[in-house]
Parts: C-alpha cells; sequence; structure tokens
C-alpha cells in the first residue's frame, strides 16, 4: 500500500499521465482515495463497470453539489480553487431529478435548432481564419492557436457574444480551466454573462442565449446565466482537447496520406474518445449513504467521488484489448452516462470533425514537431491537459477568397454513416483577421 490519499495535482508538467493514473491503481485499486486539495478529501473512481453502475444509479449517489458534506459543514476554504468547479450551482450538471430535468431540457431546446448546416458553415468559417494567421509561418502550436481558439469562437457565434464579451470570456475560461486566479476568473465570467443577458432582453437575437431567457421554463436570469456558465464553461476545453488528440492521432497513422476522409474521420474519433477522452476527471458524485468498497474500506455519504473517465476508458481497453480490437464500438465513457450524459455530443463531434478536416485540408503535409512520448501534461486535480503541440508544415498564403464564399456540405455527427467522400478545396475567411490576430494574442498569453 502507498501513502493513504493519492495527491492528484502536480507542479510541473507531467510525460505521461496514464503512467501517473496507473501507479495510483496499483497502490490502491481502482477505487481510489484521493486529497482533492491539502485537507480536502474524495475518491476517484477508475474501474469502466464501477462508473458506470455508480453513474446510473440515482437512488445511491447524486450530482447535486448540495450533497457535498465537507461543503455543507464549512471545512472547504472559502478560497479553493475547487469551488467554482465544485460548489452548488443552480445548473444541469450539479443537480438531480426534475430540477435537472428541467435545466437540460431547456439547454437541448436551446442548442438543437442551431442545426448541422449553420455548425458547419460557422466551424469552416472561424477554421480557416485561425489558419490564415498562421500558414504562412510553417510552424504552428496545433493546440493554442487553433484547437483551443476555435471551439470558443464558435460558441461566441452560437450564444451571440459580441466580440469583446468573447476576448473577456475567453480569457476567464482559460484561466478557469488551468486553475489561474479561479476566484477572479469565475467573477468575470459571471460578469461577463450578465452583460450578454441584459444585451438579449433589450434585444433579442436568433441565438442559443435568447432561446434559453425565451424558454418555456421560464428561468430566471440567475438561472439562464448558470445554464449558460455551464454549457460554454463545458463546451471549449473539451472539444479543444478532442481536436488536439484528433490532430495527433492523424499524425502518427502512417496510412493518413493528404484529406482524411469524413467516415475515416469520425472513426478516428471514436478512437480519441476511447484512449484519450477529453474530460478526464470530472464530474463529480456524491453517495447519499455509506458505500463500502470490494477490497475493504467505506466511502463515507456526501463525500465528492470524482469520476475519471480517462483512467476508467484506456484501463479498460488495455484489459479487453483482445475483446474489443476491431470493434468500432462506442461503448466509451467518454460522454458521461445516464442522465447527465453529454447532450450536445454530436454538435461537439461535429466541430470536432470540421476542424480536423479544414486543417489537414488546407496544410496537407502537416507533421508533429515533437514525438508523443515527449508530450507534456499539465495535471490538475479534476482535468489532465496537454500544455501544447507544436507542428510544421509548408509555408502556403491564405486563399484570398472572401468570406461569403466560405462552402462545405454538412459533416455528419458521430452516430451517422451518411458521408464518405472527401471534402472539396476548402474555402478561407479574411474578414476580421486584425481581430482574430488580437483574439489570439489574448488567447496565447502566458501559454
Ligand atoms: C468533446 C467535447 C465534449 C465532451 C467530451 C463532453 C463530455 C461531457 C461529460 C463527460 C459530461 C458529464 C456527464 C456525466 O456527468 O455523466 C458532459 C455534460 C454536459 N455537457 Fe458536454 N462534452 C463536450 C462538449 C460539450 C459542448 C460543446 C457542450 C455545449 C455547448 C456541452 C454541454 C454539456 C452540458 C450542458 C452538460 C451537462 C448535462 C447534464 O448534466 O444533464 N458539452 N459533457
Amino acid at each position: 500500500m502507498g501513502c493513504p490519499r493519492a495527491r492528484l495535482h502536480h507542479d510541473e508538467p507531467h510525460p505521461d499521465p496514464y503512467a501517473v493514473y496507473a501507479r495510483m491503481r496499483a497502490d490502491h485499486g481502482p477505487v481510489i482515495p484521493v486529497e482533492l486539495e491539502p485537507g480536502v478529501h474524495g475518491w476517484m473512481v477508475t474501474d469502466y463497470t464501477t462508473l458506470i453502475t455508480w453513474c446510473r444509479d440515482t437512488i445511491a449517489f447524486g450530482h447535486d453539489a448540495r450533497l457535498w458534506k465537507d461543503f455543507r459543514e464549512g471545512r472547504v476554504p472559502p478560497d479553493s480553487a475547487l469551488l467554482p468547479m465544485m460548489a452548488p450551482r443552480t445548473n444541469a450538471l450539479f443537480t438531480d431529478g426534475a430540477e435537472h430535468t428541467r435545466y437540460r431540457k431547456a439547454i437541448t431546446d436551446a442548442f438543437h435548432p442551431v442545426g448541422v448546416e449553420q455548425l458547419t458553415r460557422i466551424t469552416e468559417q472561424h477554421a480557416n481564419g485561425l489558419i490564415d494567421t498562421f500558414c504562412e509561418k510553417g510552424a504552428a502550436d496545433a493546440l493554442n492557436e487553433y484547437a483551443r481558439a476555435l471551439p470558443l469562437l464558435v460558441m461566441n457565434d452560437l450564444f451571440g457574444f459580441d466580440e469583446e464579451q468573447g476576448n473577456r470570456f475567453v480569457s476567464a475560461m482559460r484561466d478557469l480551466w488551468s486553475g489561474v486566479d479561479v476566484e477572479k476568473a469565475d467573477a468575470e465570467s459571471e460578469r461577463v454573462l450578465s452583460e450578454v443577458l441584459s444585451a438579449k432582453h433589450r434585444q433579442p437575437a436568433d441565438d442559443v442565449t435568447t432561446r434559453l431567457i425565451q424558454h418555456r421554463s421560464a428561468l430566471s436570469d440567475e438561472e439562464v446565466i448558470m445554464q449558460l456558465l455551464l454549457a460554454v464553461g463545458t463546451a471549449n476545453e473539451p472539444v479543444a482537447h478532442l481536436i488536439g488528440t484528433g490532430v495527433r492521432a492523424l499524425l502518427e497513422d502512417p496510412s493518413v496520406n493528404g484529406v482524411p476522409t469524413r467516415a475515416y474521420l469520425s472513426e478516428v474519433i471514436d478512437q480519441v474518445l476511447w484512449r484519450d477522452p477529453p474530460i478526464t476527471n470530472y464530474p463529480v458524485i456524491y453517495p447519499r449513504v455509506d458505500v463500502s468498497l470490494e477490497g475493504g474500506g467505506v466511502i463515507e455519504a456526501g463525500s465528492p467521488v470524482l469520476l475519471a473517465f480517462a483512467a476508467a476508458n484506456r484501463f479498460y481497453l488495455e484489459e479487453n484489448a483482445e475483446q474489443l480490437l476491431d470493434t468500432a464500438n462506442r461503448a466509451h465513457v467518454a460522454w458521461g452516462v445516464g442522465d447527465h450524459r453529454c447532450p450536445v455530443r454530436d454538435e461537439a463531434t461535429t466541430i470536432a470533425a470540421i476542424a480536423l478536416r479544414t486543417l489537414f485540408s488546407r496544410l496537407p503535409d502537416l507533421r508533429g514537431a515533437v514525438p508523443n512520448d515527449r508530450m507534456r501534461w499539465r495535471l490538475t486535480t479534476l482535468f489532465w491537459v496537454p500544455v501544447d503541440l507544436p507542428v510544421y508544415f509548408t509555408p502556403t498564403p491564405p486563399p484570398n477568397r472572401p468570406l461569403a464564399a466560405a462552402e462545405g456540405t454538412p459533416c455528419p455527427p458521430s452516430d451517422s454513416s451518411r458521408e464518405t467522400s472527401t471534402p472539396k478545396r476548402p474555402g478561407s475567411g479574411n474578414r476580421g483577421r486584425s481581430s482574430l490576430s488580437s483574439f489570439l494574442a489574448r488567447w496565447t498569453r502566458g501559454s
């Protein structure tokens, strides 16, 4: 047995998070007692079957953060960096039962009218605009200059943020996910959203925010802000990491020659969701009653249990390699499990597929500057994310096509098998390059 509780946060970047997690499992077994922060304790479930069983058992476990006993009883410091991601909030992810259903329905009703064509057009436009900013350089950081910036730009459009609101929100989200000045970042993100809300009350528009305000479940302004914060906040980083890991997977694959077909991209995305899911140790569930563990030990009612989707997928895959070999199955837990399973799976997959297709179409000889085993990962308590993704390619001038000509047929969501063809020559959006450059400068500041 190793130390009594595993520490999840690492100060220095690490080359292989799975090795860290394999060590923890060897020391503690698949349900690991963890230190979330000094003096703040919890558990982490890394076993695929146990994770699924617990997520589906809504009688014994809840997502409602009001169940968190140490928080309720004042044992979590008010300045804890965990609070923005774990303290109770009136949103879909942190509630159960009828309350959860009401919020989830409002989000899905507000999001789903977006449609694959609009999503494709917006994603292609921003993807091309971003590539235009670095395609002449011959080198780029495909994570920070592309994968991370793209979903934010797409979400800004879908949610109806103006440029200034978008920039401020982007900075706040980046700080929140990387654990920098989280209290300040949390306050700033709420401030921006409440400004967006006032603007939409004055001038409703065809966007997700207006649809949330007008939803028949009559959410209060505070509830709308909480759903926005959840949706936009949970959207960006996971989509970014799905794109980043997709880029790595394609670069590693010797059979990829030129632009990958849509059918192949869909396959690659499924493999990435199995092997390297973008959301690693989050969200959190809380047992309503004490839970006895197989190897001895008890998880007390109200203890936070981190859902280690990445470790659960990867170790299950390794332990069942033979049965799973050659099966293109989607039984991974990357989207979560049960009532809280990500409601925006198809849209997220579409954005990632278009991002990959556009990048490899525009820069067909893209190659990694650092081998996979020399990648650096930032390991925090709730997430682990790569630090960067340097790539090289032949410098190419941006094609000079007006924005209105952005084209392309919709990319199918992951569950579709309609599409097999290679896309046509990509379009490029030149509008707003300078504002895009300033957005990127802010975005990559300090990263
Ligand atoms: C690759 C990208 C994404 C991944 C891997 C992902 C994954 C997840 C996971 C693991 C959960 C928690 C499920 C659970 O507790 O069992 C979740 C919930 C959620 N996701 Fe996503 N997500 C992604 C993109 C998005 C996007 C783009 C949006 C919205 C714009 C979004 C909105 C939500 C919402 C609202 C919830 C809470 C649902 C509920 O509690 O009922 N996600 N997602």
